[in-house]
């Protein structure tokens, strides 16, 4: 099954159409996450080529990070991440743009501050892909990825998350890549993947095109992200 994501990649290398870097954060000094939006109270800090987030308010309060560019659709995204504190929930949103096709921060947009209903069913569309959900009991019981499309809260596609404990992780970064190619979504850790989706179901709404990608964690979820990379494809 992997084999064949393979062959796309080979046709296109044989055509010259290499992927091309559209960014690349090694989080190597404070400047990393200067222009870097925060939508809730949150805790950023860089060390050793790590950004660690956490929140920085109540325990019901959640946070959305931001990286202020903004991307066209076709992208690969990367990143390697390590959970140091749990029980909370990561989640990846990429895509985002206003309803109206504008920007997320366009004037007239309704408030954010990392309450989810704000992103999943308000005036910006997006898709989320959560891994790591461990914030609540039935979340524990049985680790599942999920990708949600909105505005409408549409659970679109879900997978086996593979991810450990915090305790059995013992401080391994996980690489994660999410692939946002018009229609085609899929998100893998460490080479496997957990799920893929294309978006053929109109009563989702208009397709996903290009956006903003951003971080969200729920608390107390303490975790770490290194090497953030977007590719075209
Ligand atoms: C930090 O990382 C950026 C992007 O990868 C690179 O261009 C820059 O040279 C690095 N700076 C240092 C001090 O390593
Ligand atoms: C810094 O990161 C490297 C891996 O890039 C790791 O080997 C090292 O233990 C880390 N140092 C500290 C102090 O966390
Ligand atoms: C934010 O992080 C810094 C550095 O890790 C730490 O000293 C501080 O206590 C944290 N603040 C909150 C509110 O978590
Ligand atoms: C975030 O906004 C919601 C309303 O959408 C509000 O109920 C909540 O108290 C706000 N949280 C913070 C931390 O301001």
């Amino acid at each position: 099954m992997r084999s064949l994501l393979w062959q796309p990649v080979l046709f296109l290398a044989s055509l010259g159409m290499a992927e091309k870097l559209l960014y690349r954060n090694t989080f190597n000094n404070s400047d990393a996450i200067a222009g870097w939006v925060a939508e809730g109270p949150l805790n950023a800090s860089i060390t050793n080529n790590t950004l660690e987030l956490s929140g920085a308010g109540a325990i019901a309060d959640y946070f959305v990070y931001w990286v202020p560019e903004v991307f066209p659709d076709r992208i690969r995204i990367t990143w390697e991440f390590s959970a140091v504190e749990e029980p909370g929930l990561a989640m990846f949103f990429f895509g985002a743009a206003s309803v109206a096709g504008g920007s997320i921060f366009d004037e007239g947009l309704k408030p954010r501050n990392g309450s989810y209903a704000q992103y999943h069913s308000s005036d910006i569309r997006t898709l989320h892909a959560s891994y790591f959900r461990r914030r609540w009991p039935e979340e524990r019981v049985f680790h599942l990825a999920n990708l949600r499309k909105s505005p409408g809260f549409h659970l679109v596609a879900q997978g086996a998350d593979p991810l450990p404990s915090v305790e059995d992780a013992e401080g391994v970064f996980f690489k994660v890549e999410v692939i946002k190619d018009k229609r085609d979504v899929s998100f893998t850790v460490n080479d496997l993947l957990l799920y893929s989706w294309e978006d053929v179901n109109t009563n989702t709404g208009p397709v996903i095109r290009g956006g903003r990608i951003g971080f969200r964690q729920m608390t107390p979820l303490v975790a770490q992200y290194r090497n953030l990379e977007v590719w075209s494809l």
